[in-house]
């Protein structure tokens, strides 16, 4: 019987969401995803002390060329949260990230420039496609940010399933929501349909995951990113795993098409709360730990010079 993992990547590709060189290695997933909240980890990690490096830019380059030995397919590098808001510094950032990569001999296919998705960071990816650096534009909670993506034809978004689950869960002052209510995998199943109603070509990875029942919930969205912990998980289990979402299926959908330019796109995203609040949280949070992640580098390498 095949685990549920083998059943799972017969339908979506499978990323591995980590900066944890070893996990990557053990899992073999075709592409891998990392975070400043990942790095931040893998930076404390005294397997990866090579990699370290005082230029962050440098060392996120340091872990994403180490994981690609691993990944036949592509690693996502996050832009600095601190550029969310800055179309012009987040392309100059992208463009450091790439040149970087080529520098070191890995070829811009190979990576996925990760932005959050603010109308900002929207508006640089749009800029950065068309010079042939693709996107994956990342803490994306709101179907307006999902649209807005796609108008821009950005080449991958990862809309977040657990973030949207734990705020519900919170609002509602539960321990646990059913999946067939969880908010988190209707957001995802709502903008997969949608973009294949509409042919749009933008690739559309479940991520933030915090139970196997979510990602199960997702087998045929186009990718799946999943933390070590999950794929251990879903490794371990030879239950069948059903198709659940499928191009056919969306394109025999009535779905209306929508526009949004940036007056419509703000009001649409600040309407919803959920989506209002964990985007300016995601960011937040993915600040303070690139500024933990300087102070971590910088005193390794004080006490122990490369
Ligand atoms: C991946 O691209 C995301 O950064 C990741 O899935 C976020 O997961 P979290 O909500 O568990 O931090």
């Amino acid at each position: 019987m095949p685990s549920q993992l083998e059943s799972l990547k017969k339908h979506s590709l499978v990323v591995a969401d980590s900066g944890d060189i070893d996990a990557v290695a053990r899992w073999k997933p075709q592409d891998a995803t990392t975070n400043p909240s990942l790095l931040l980890a893998s930076a404390q990690d005294p397997r990866y002390r090579a990699f370290l490096d005082a230029d962050l830019d440098r060392m996120a380059v340091n872990f994403g060329r180490e994981i690609l030995k691993h990944v036949a397919g592509r690693v996502s590098t996050e832009v600095d949260a601190r550029l969310s808001f800055d179309t012009e510094k987040s392309i100059e950032k992208a463009r450091k990230f790439i040149s970087l990569y080529e520098k070191a001999g890995t070829s811009r296919e190979r990576i996925l420039i990760k932005l959050a998705s603010t109308w900002e960071g929207i508006r640089a990816a749009e800029k950065l496609e068309r010079e042939g650096i693709r996107c994956n534009l990342t803490l994306l909670f709101s179907f307006a940010q999902a649209v807005a993506c796609a108008e821009a034809g950005v080449t991958l978004i990862s809309p977040f399933v657990g973030r949207i689950y734990d705020w519900y869960k919170a609002a509602k002052k539960v321990d646990d929501l059913p999946l067939e209510e969880d908010p988190g995998v209707a957001s995802v199943v709502r903008i997969y349909n949608y973009y294949k109603r509409h042919g749009y070509k933008t690739q559309v990875m479940g991520a933030s995951f915090r139970k196997t029942g979510q990602i199960l919930n997702l087998a045929g969205c186009d990718l799946l990113t999943i933390a070590p912990d999950l794929l251990e998980k879903l490794a371990a289990s030879q239950a069948p795993v059903e198709k659940v979402l499928s191009v056919e299926k969306a394109k025999s959908m009535n779905i209306a098409k929508v526009s949004l330019d940036e007056k419509a796109f703000r009001w649409e995203h600040n309407e919803d709360a959920m989506a209002t609040e964990k985007l300016a949280e995601g960011i937040r949070k993915f600040d303070a730990d690139a500024r933990k992640l300087e102070k971590v580098v910088a005193s390794a390498l004080a006490a122990a010079p490369a």
